[in-house]
């Protein structure tokens, strides 16, 4: 597997293996909300079990040809299943619409990885797993504490959904989330489409499956490429109303835009870059938020080496966050037609016949590659026939 990721990607894959043993440490999750930022955190409760981190870049599923994939121009291609990819483009559309007089970025992305953050690894069984299946659409998930104020990023969507039926939720919350970070500003996330939706509200995940700010340890849960992940807190606000953590408001937030209060982690709060990490690192502004989790970026040091790089190379920030962006909008999901595991033996003998030309089990052929071919055909025939036209004539002189 490791071959078939890339460098940076390599390096947390293997840092994410070591680390195998704290997955199932104790998570802490914020179970009460205070209403002003001078009163200390929120009383805190244990969770279960690891939800998502360390699968990151384990059991990775092999990209699908037949799932819809975004194309290089931000069209979806391939036939639709569980979503419809004309549909799909609509929602995207009207959802940069939204973005333009909302201002809701920072929300949507919340909205993303609350869904799909659920996921729980130990757990097979779909729907029971968790993970992005549109469940957060139902207010009994909707009511856990952790999820407080998302309740208004799904009724900034449903008129989106109203209009395309056709895109399931799992689906609509990914689309938006993915965006959010590219109308801000930030990379294009390799993304792909066709998740299917949990039926029912009973089909929701219990409380305390997202991982939380606080101590005793924050670092316990924290795997290499939830770095890359963190650094979407260069968007956004928190508020002491909804997790309790953060100012009422700052110079940065008085005003909004959108609805004013809050701490952000950043100074330019709706623009995606790597600001967060630079931040958080020199810690000079009080008007700037580090959460017990941000602040154990820079202390711990097997974090710490990728959160430096961050700081001061928004180009593989942004390389690492697209790729990890991607892997975590796929967590839990089920996919429609369902996505296969291709055998070690087939992928090597993939990697085998495709590695020459640029092509890989978990990396589909570049689009021009048949046009390639068709070229080269094209060529050849020319010079055949440049070349076979004196030989004829030589042949016809000696007769
Ligand atoms: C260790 C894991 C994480 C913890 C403990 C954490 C914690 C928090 C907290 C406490 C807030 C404030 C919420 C509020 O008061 O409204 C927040 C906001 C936010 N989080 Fe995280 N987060 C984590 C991971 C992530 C990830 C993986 C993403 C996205 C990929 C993300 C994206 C955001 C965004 C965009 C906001 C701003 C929301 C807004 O302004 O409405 N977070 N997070």
């Amino acid at each position: 597997m490791a071959s078939s990721v890339s460098g940076a990607a390599s390096r947390l894959l293997a840092a994410t293996a070591r680390a195998k043993s704290s997955s199932s440490s104790a998570f802490y999750l914020i179970s009460h909300r205070s209403s002003s930022s001078l009163a200390p955190p929120p009383p805190l409760k244990s969770l279960r079990s690891s939800p998502f981190l360390s699968h990151l870049f384990r059991n990775q599923k092999v990209e699908r040809r037949s799932s819809i994939q975004v194309s290089s121009n931000g069209g979806f291609s391939t036939v639709a299943f569980a979503s419809d990819p004309d549909q799909l483009q609509g929602a995207k559309k009207d959802i940069k619409d939204l973005l333009k007089t909302r201002f809701c970025h920072p929300i949507l992305v919340r909205l993303g990885w609350h869904d799909a953050g659920t996921y729980d690894k130990n757990i097979e069984e779909w729907p029971k797993r968790g993970g992005a299946n549109g469940s957060l659409r139902f207010d009994i998930e909707l009511e856990h504490a952790a999820n407080a104020g998302l309740v208004n990023a799904v009724k900034l969507l449903q008129a989106i959904k109203d209009k395309y039926s056709g895109v399931t939720y799992a689906d609509l919350f990914q689309l938006a989330s993915a965006t959010a970070v590219e109308e801000a500003g930030g990379p294009k996330i390799p993304m792909k489409y066709g998740r299917v939706d949990v039926s029912g509200p009973e089909q929701c995940p219990e409380e305390g499956k997202l991982p939380a700010a606080g101590p005793p340890s924050p670092a316990e849960h924290l795997q290499e490429e939830i770095v890359a992940l963190s650094g979407a807190h260069t968007l956004g606000r928190s508020r002491p109303d909804r997790s309790g953590w953060g100012k009422p408001e700052t110079k940065y937030t008085k005003d909004g835009p959108g609805a004013p209060g809050g701490q952000s982690w950043t100074v330019q709060w709706l623009k995606f870059d790597n600001s967060y990490f630079k931040d958080i690192k020199e810690k000079r502004d009080a008007d700037l938020l580090v959460l017990p989790t941000d602040a154990v970026l820079f202390e711990d040091p097997s974090f710490k080496v990728f959160a430096e790089k961050y700081a001061e190379d928004q180009e593989a920030f942004f390389k690492d966050y697209a790729e990890a962006h991607a892997k975590l909008s796929n967590l839990g999901a089920k996919f429609d037609p369902p996505e296969r595991e291709l055998s070690e033996a087939m992928k090597q003998k993939i990697r085998a016949e495709l590695g020459v030309i640029g092509g890989s089990p978990n990396k589909p052929l570049p689009s021009n590659y048949f046009l390639n071919i068709m070229i080269v055909i094209a060529v050849l025939a020319l010079l055949t026939s440049l070349v076979s036209g004196p030989i004829i004539d030589g042949n016809q002189s000696k007769s």
